[in-house]
C-alpha cells in the first residue's frame, strides 16, 4: 500500500505537493481547517509573519483582520481548487469532507469544493458569543479631514457610533461536502465502509445530531442543543502557540459523526498543531496529517505523543459533564414549573 508510508503520521510538506502522493480512494474523512487567506494566513503561511502584527498590514491604520482585498477570495478559490481536486481524488466514495472557514470568505471556499465535483450537503455553524469587534470609528479619518475644528465637530456628533462595516463575528462556518456515491448510500456503506451519517452520535444533553454547536456555555436551550465540551487548556498543550488551535471537541464530532470503518483514516492536509490527529487517535482511528511548517509538525507530534503518555490531559473535564446533565435537570424542572402553572 502506498499509503503505508503515511499511515499514523504527520508529514512536514506542502500539502499541494504531497497529496499527489496518496492512493485513490484510500481516505474515509477529510477534516481540515486551511489558511483562511485572510492577512498573512494563506498558503504561504510563516509563523513568524502570522505571529507578528508588523506584517499585518497593507493599509497600515487597519489591524490584523480588517484587510479588505478583493483579490484574497480569487486567490483563496484557485489555490482551494487544486486542493479539492486531491482531496476529492483520494477520498472514497461517499466519503465525507468537512472544512473550516471565515464567514467572509466562505462562499469562495464552498464553491471551490463544489466545482471539482463535491457534493455539499450542509454546513455547520460553530457558535460563540465571545469574540473582539474588528469595526473601526471613523474619528481617525475625520481628524484628517482638511475643514475647521467645528465642522469636524458636527460630522462626529452625526456620525456618533457608525463605524466600519463590521459586527462582532460570532460563528465559524464549516462545509460538510461528500464525494458522490457509488449507487445507493447503502451499497456505498457495505462496500466502502463510508457515506452515512452516525445518528447514534449525540450533542448538548443527549440531543439528534446538529448542524449548530458551541462549545461556551450560553444559555440553558442552546447549551441543551448545541453544546460540546469545552476545550481545556491543557489538550492543547502549554508549549502549543500556534494562532488558530481548534478545540478537540469540535474534530471529535465531526469524525464520530462520518467514520464508520474500525480502520478508518482521517487525513487534515492543513494539521497545524495537530488537533485533527489527535482527536481521530484518541477515537480509535487512523490519521495522516501534514503541514507546510515544521514547527507545527513537531508540536503535532509532541501532542500526540502526550496523548500516549497522559490520556488524561485530553479527556473531557468533569465540570462539563456535570453541566451538561444539570442543564437537562433545569430544562425538566423549567418545564415541570411551566407546565403546572399552566394547570393552575
Ligand atoms: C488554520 S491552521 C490549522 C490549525 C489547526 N486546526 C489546529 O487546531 O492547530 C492552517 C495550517 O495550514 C498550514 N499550511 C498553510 N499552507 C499550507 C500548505 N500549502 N501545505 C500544508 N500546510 C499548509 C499552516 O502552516 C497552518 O498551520
Amino acid at each position: 500500500m502506498k499509503n503505508n508510508q503515511f499511515i499514523n503520521k504527520i508529514i512536514w510538506a506542502d500539502a499541494l505537493k504531497l497529496l499527489p502522493q496518496i492512493e485513490d480512494n484510500s481516505i474515509d474523512v477529510v477534516l481540515t481547517d486551511p489558511p483562511y487567506f485572510l492577512d498573512k494566513m494563506d498558503n504561504n503561511w510563516e509563523d513568524k509573519k502570522v505571529s507578528s502584527v508588523k506584517y499585518h498590514h497593507t493599509v497600515k491604520s487597519l489591524p490584523a483582520g480588517m484587510k479588505f482585498d478583493r483579490e484574497q477570495g480569487k486567490r483563496f478559490y484557485s489555490w482551494y481548487l487544486e486542493a479539492s481536486k486531491e482531496i476529492f481524488r483520494v477520498l472514497k466514495p461517499g466519503g465525507f469532507f468537512f472544512s473550516f472557514s471565515s464567514p467572509r470568505l466562505y462562499h469562495r471556499m464552498a464553491s471551490a469544493i463544489d466545482d471539482v465535483g463535491f457534493e455539499i450537503r450542509d454546513v455547520f455553524m460553530w457558535l460563540y458569543t465571545q469574540n473582539q469587534a474588528k469595526a473601526m470609528g471613523i474619528n481617525h479619518f475625520i481628524k484628517k479631514m482638511n475643514i475647521s475644528e467645528k465642522e469636524k465637530e458636527k460630522i462626529r456628533e452625526k456620525l456618533n457610533g457608525w463605524k466600519t462595516p463590521q459586527v462582532k463575528s460570532c460563528f465559524e462556518p464549516i462545509a460538510m461536502a461528500q464525494k458522490p456515491a457509488d449507487q445507493t448510500y447503502l451499497n456505498n456503506m457495505l462496500k466502502h465502509e463510508v457515506g452515512l451519517m452516525n445518528t447514534n452520535i449525540k450533542i448538548g444533553n443527549n440531543m439528534y445530531p446538529a448542524n449548530v454547536f458551541t462549545v461556551d456555555n450560553i444559555n440553558e436551550l442552546i447549551d441543551k442543543a448545541f453544546l460540546l465540551p469545552k476545550p481545556t487548556k491543557k489538550e492543547k498543550g502549554e508549549y502549543n502557540d500556534h494562532k488558530t488551535v481548534k478545540p478537540l471537541a469540535i474534530c471529535e464530532y465531526l469524525i464520530k459523526l462520518s467514520a464508520f470503518s474500525k480502520n478508518a483514516v482521517v487525513l487534515d492536509p492543513f494539521i497545524g498543531s495537530g488537533t485533527t490527529a489527535v482527536a481521530a487517535k484518541k477515537l480509535g482511528k487512523n490519521y495522516i496529517g501534514i503541514d507546510i511548517n515544521e514547527k507545527y509538525v513537531k508540536i503535532s507530534e509532541k501532542r500526540l505523543k502526550e496523548l500516549n503518555e497522559k490520556p488524561d490531559l485530553f479527556e473531557t473535564p468533569k465540570e462539563t459533564k456535570e453541566k451538561l446533565e444539570n442543564t437537562n435537570t433545569q430544562m425538566e424542572f423549567q418545564y415541570f414549573k411551566t407546565s403546572s402553572s399552566l394547570l393552575t
